[in-house]
């Protein structure tokens, strides 16, 4: 199947997800490839001239979309099961299209291997998630020291190499703030550059590793991804690859939650450890049981109830913004008060609202969201506001007393592979329905048995 036909769930209806609340979860999840090392490698395969393959490919709308834009530019890709095979020879644009690139942020990490590759890239500003300005200066300016010609106009951003040989050149960068795809986009930029690159202030995030270890499969070279320094040292030319991508963290956190906010056991792999040690220390924190059953294989035993804590989000290894909303549902429900402040960006607390809906008591104040405990949420219509948003949705309704109902479910298309079935195996019970059939009162339960 081509990559750009599959998309797990309809991108753009009209359903709704129906959760009715307190069941025990119980079962093992397997947890699917990480959204942000998928769509980073993907991008990553501009870099390759050679055919290569990717495994434990998530199916997720994003990487759909993803598959789209490589579409546009010429790239071959088609998909079994977890399987992606790309074949990036040859790239016959260099303009990315804007209505794909303006739904996805990712998409504007294309940037370093077009530019790198090609000597010219035009990229239009990115969208994505609605959680705040999300500006690309750290990008454009890298780019910059590395000798590319960049001008902004009508919303593109339009990057060349001059000269006879066009070929970025390696450069010392420092980056103001440690940012995920800058970092991204500047080590993949650097490995076709001429000369060496540092990145100074660089992020740590287990996805910036996993793409400097792609990129070094097919050749690259590259030294010091997951510390705050990153040496790469170009190369002419990039091969072939077969590659394994990471767990996903962020949805293992999402069902650590999920086995405590239930007061539940459950087990999940595979994961690695040390990349949820932040989700980890909140939980035991607040009295949650975390066994490491195995090397990759974590059981988390929810206690009867948990206390409260405080939360700062910070670039990695500090606790991740993407983990922010979820833990703030299991926290509405822990006895005490909890503080959470949200520093990575600046419009990420929209959840709150909504979880307030379902009677959580929550005030904000600036960028801290103060928590304080109550004994239960009840059932309510609430509106998913992004990605992480609606997965705390999700699991503030599987805590709560009756019906709960969840619109805006294409941001949790982006971001989770078959987050329901996965839940549903646990024995949670929900199901996914048209809006129209919500209207519809006699809209009853489905018996536990058919949820399973
Ligand atoms: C990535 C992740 C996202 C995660 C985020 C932070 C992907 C596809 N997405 O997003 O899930 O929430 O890291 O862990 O990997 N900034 C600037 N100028 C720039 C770039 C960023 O000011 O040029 C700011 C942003 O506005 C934000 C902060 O830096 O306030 C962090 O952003 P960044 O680390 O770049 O996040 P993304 O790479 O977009």
């Amino acid at each position: 199947m081509s990559l750009t036909e599959l998309s797990s769930k309809p991108e753009a209806d009209n359903s709704v997800l129906q959760i009715w609340g307190k069941q025990t979860l119980k079962g093992h999840v397997k947890i699917s490839g990480a959204k942000n090392s998928a769509l980073a490698i993907m991008a990553g395969a501009l870099l390759c001239p050679d055919d290569f393959r990717l495994r434990n490919v998530p199916s997720l709308v994003d990487v759909t979309r993803m598959g789209q834009i490589l579409s546009a530019l010429g790239i071959k890709l088609e998909r079994n099961g977890d399987i992606v095979d790309i074949n990036a020879r040859d790239i016959g644009e260099s303009k990315a299209p804007y209505e794909l690139v303006s739904q996805l942020r990712a998409s504007f990490f294309a940037i370093g291997p077009m530019l790198a590759r090609l000597g010219v890239a035009r990229v239009p500003l990115p969208g994505g998630c609605a959680i705040g300005a999300r500006p690309v200066d750290l990008h454009v300016r890298g780019l910059q020291s590395m000798g590319a010609d960049v001008q902004i106009e009508h919303g593109m951003v339009h990057a060349y190499v001059t000269g006879p040989n066009p070929r970025l050149k390696g450069a010392k960068i420092y980056l103001d703030y440690p940012s995920v795809g800058a970092t991204e986009t500047l080590m993949m930029a650097a490995t076709l550059a001429d000369g060496e690159t540092t990145i100074e202030n660089a992020a740590q995030e287990p996805e910036v590793s996993d793409l400097a270890n792609f990129c070094n499969s097919m050749g690259a070279k590259i030294r010091g991804a997951g510390t705050n320094t990153i040496i790469i040292s170009g190369v002419p030319r990039l091969h072939s690859t077969d590659y394994n991508i990471i767990p996903d963290r962020v949805e293992a956190a999402t069902f650590l939650v999920a086995g405590a906010i239930t007061h539940s056991e459950i087990s999940l792999s595979p994961i690695v450890p040390d990349h949820l040690t932040a989700a980890i220390a909140k939980l035991r924190d607040i009295g949650a049981k975390v066994i490491l059953e195995d090397r990759d294989c974590l059981r988390i035993i929810g206690a009867q109830s948990h206390m409260a804590t405080d939360i700062e989000t910070l670039p990695y290894p500090g606790f991740p913004t993407d983990m922010q909303a979820q833990f703030m549902a299991l926290l509405t429900l822990s006895e005490g008060t909890s503080t959470i402040s949200e520093t990575v960006f600046e419009n990420r607390l929209r959840h709150v609202a909504e979880l307030n809906r379902m009677g959580a008591d929550i005030r904000v104040k600036g960028n801290h969201a103060i928590v304080r405990g109550v004994s239960m949420l009840s059932g309510a219509p609430v509106v998913a506001t992004d990605l992480r948003a609606s997965a705390a949705l999700v699991l503030a309704g599987l805590a709560a007393e009756g019906k709960t109902t969840i619109k805006g479910l294409h941001h949790l298309d982006r971001g989770y592979d078959n987050l329901e079935d996965k839940m549903r195996r646990l024995g949670a019970k929900l199901q996914r329905v048209q809006d129209d059939a919500v209207a519809d009162e006699a809209a009853t339960a489905p018996a536990t048995a058919s949820v399973e």
